[in-house]
């Protein structure tokens, strides 16, 4: 596996496997990998000749400096896991590297990053815009790959994309979770062992609410009212949103249908967990 730190090698590489005729699969990473990472590396390793992953920090997306210096980073031990999964090349780039001293251009994510995390964590979407660029321009993938759990990332990836012209098809993959249903996440580590345990409430309450609106019509605000008391009662999570949102366009829903997916935040203690479910693939 290739070890790249340099965005000029990066597209040299690139340049140079698409001289030789192979398609490149792509996924963008903050580190501190985990089985949901492999799971999208193992797509792109399917579906294309070459597979990159970067792994960069992006200081730019935290509004919040305490959680990007709390943000878990074990580079020795992501450079074994991408080499177990047949990653051809990873590519780690510094801070000054993707944001040199006179660096000021930046992306603004528009409307459809203005609610759930847009609203809560400011700036998050156009940090995360503007690295997903910069990144698709250093490595220029046919395809990127994207795990679902970041349901709102997704989507504002996709209109970035789709807005600016950039040829690279960005590819939605499912949430990957523990045996109990939590969401596989790098911050999970950070949970207490009290705190992991009941983090578990998280996907099993947004299942029985998906589940309850695919049978009864159901409001979202109903639904956002019983989260909120259902976690709170049962954990020590602080919810910090409950959204029911069209699955399409993101926009907020009166009534959840098999169009709606909810989209939740909440508080473990300092750590913040977000998940989502679509209504129409609840399981019964
Ligand atoms: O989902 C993430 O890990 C990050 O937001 C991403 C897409 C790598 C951009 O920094």
């Amino acid at each position: 596996m290739h070890i790249v730190r340099s965005i000029d090698e990066m597209q040299q590489w690139s340049a140079n496997e698409r001289n030789l005729g192979k398609t490149i699969g792509f996924v963008p990473t903050m580190g501190a990998l985990h089985n949901g990472h492999s799971e999208l590396f193992g797509r792109s390793v399917l579906e294309h000749d070459r597979t990159v992953v970067s792994i960069f920090v992006n200081a730019l997306q935290f509004n919040n400096s305490a959680d990007l210096e709390a943000y878990p980073r074990q580079l020795e031990k992501d450079i074994v896991i991408a080499e177990e999964t047949n990653v051809d090349a990873l590519f780690v780039p510094s801070h000054d590297e993707m944001y040199p001293p006179n660096f000021s251009s930046t992306i603004s994510a528009g409307d459809i990053a203005a609610h759930m995390e847009g609203l809560h964590r400011p700036g998050h979407f156009d940090g995360v815009a503007t690295v997903v660029v910069k990144l698709l321009n250093a490595v220029s993938p046919d395809a990127a790959y994207f795990g679902i759990k970041d349901f709102q990332q997704v989507a504002v990836i996709r209109q970035v994309v789709r807005d600016l012209n950039i040829a690279c098809q960005i590819v939605s993959v499912p949430t990957v979770r523990e045996a109990d249903g939590l969401a596989l996440s790098s911050r999970n580590v950070r949970l207490t062992s009290e705190d992991r345990q009941e983090a578990v409430q998280i996907y099993r309450l947004l299942r029985e609410l998906a589940t309850l609106s695919l049978e009864t019509p159901t409001s979202s605000a109903d639904i956002k009212k019983a989260f909120i008391t259902r976690l709170e009662s049962s954990s020590n999570g602080i919810v910090e949103y409950v959204e029911v949102v069209d699955s399409q366009n993101l926009r907020p829903t009166i009534t959840a249908t098999t169009d709606s997916t909810i989209c939740v935040a909440v508080w473990f203690g300092d750590v913040r967990l977000i998940d989502n479910i679509s209504i129409d693939s609840s399981p019964s």
